[in-house]
């Protein structure tokens, strides 16, 4: 889906962004142009932007909790 139409970016481009490290839209606007034009954008950016940090957060979680599982059975067969 194209969230920024006068500068082509996508919500796929958000979410790259986001996994980048980007976590504001002042820094979708200074790297990808978001809301630099019209304006129009910004509040649907800033939602785009949201879900992918929720999303992100959320993996991070996830993968954090497998490694602690990895550990705690490693640990558990080194006994
Ligand atoms: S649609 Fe993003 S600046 Fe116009």
């Amino acid at each position: 889906m194209i969230v920024c139409v006068c500068n082509n970016v996508s919500e796929k481009n958000i979410r790259h962004a986001v996994e980048g490290g980007m976590t504001t839209v002042s820094e979708l606007r200074a790297n990808l142009d978001v809301g630099t034009c019209c304006g129009k954008c910004v509040s649907c950016a800033r939602q785009v932007l949201r879900e992918c940090m929720d999303k992100t957060v959320a993996a991070k979680k996830s993968h954090v909790t497998h490694i602690q599982q990895i550990h705690f059975h490693a640990d558990a067969m080194a006994v």
